[in-house]
């Protein structure tokens, strides 16, 4: 039986948070951002390690204690300068089976639920080529020039947000990440091999945390479902 692993990529700098900590070390609910998403992913029953992706020179990890976690967590120091290379270097290290299932999950997004989680892996877990969370999209989409006015409006029709996590097979996510290593998501790589990824319905709920206002939103959610 191929077995299932999680991949976290935390090697980002959170440019856009403009924070002078790692978005990933911010507090959220008295704890780390990323230690949100790694305690949902350690309570799975079906997930057998998680792996953390830091950078080479992170140096908060040792700060806090992950001890609750157990050997079910390893972080991993080899973190690149993309999401995407710091994926396949963890996936270089992690030293998987090529059929074992692996869910690449970002450490932004702390508010993914155990049930999102395990209704990804349900519908997925037969699949002959894998998949993501995702929704589809709500709101009117505008396309902007260069002063933000107003081009056109776009066909919503059939557009979804990719969430994470995102899952694979070892094997085809890193002939994925080698073939085309300039992408945002896992599976952009996984679809420029001529794959067609399911989508998993989630909810909004699962947003990525990318500017300082989405820290308190992150927050309410947390704390009230604690
Ligand atoms: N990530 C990573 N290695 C990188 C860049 C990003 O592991 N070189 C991780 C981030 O830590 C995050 C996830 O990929 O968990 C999604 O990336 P994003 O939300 O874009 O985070 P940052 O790249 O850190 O933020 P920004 O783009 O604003 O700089
Ligand atoms: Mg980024």
């Amino acid at each position: 039986m191929p077995e299932i692993f999680a991949l976290v990529p935390a090697a980002g700098c959170g440019s856009r948070m403009g924070s002078g900590l790692p978005k990933q070390y911010l507090p959220i609910a008295g704890q780390p951002m990323l230690y949100h998403a790694l305690a949902t992913l350690c309570a799975n029953p079906d997930i057998n390690t998680v792996f953390v992706i830091l950078t080479p020179d992170d140096a908060y990890w040792h700060s806090y204690d992950w001890s609750l976690f157990g050997e079910k967590l390893q972080p991993l120091f080899c973190g690149g300068a993309t999401r995407a290379e710091s994926v396949l270097n963890g996936l270089m290290a992690a030293e998987l089976e090529l059929d074992d299932w692996l869910l690449v999950h970002d450490a932004a997004r702390p508010c993914l639920s155990h049930k999102q989680l395990a209704h990804l892996i349900e519908v997925l877990r037969d699949d002959e080529v894998g998949g993501i969370l995702a929704v589809p999209v709500a709101d009117t989409l505008k396309r902007a020039d260069a002063e933000c006015r107003i081009v056109h409006t776009e066909n919503r029709e059939g557009v979804w947000q990719a969430q994470t996590p995102q899952m694979f097979r070892t094997g085809l996510l890193l002939q994925a990440l080698q073939t085309a290593p300039n992408v945002t998501d896992d599976a952009s790589a996984v679809e420029a091999l001529g794959f067609h990824p399911k989508l998993v319905t989630s909810s909004y709920s699962n947003f990525k945390v990318t500017y300082p206002q989405d820290i308190e939103l992150a927050e309410l959610l947390l704390v009230q479902r604690k």
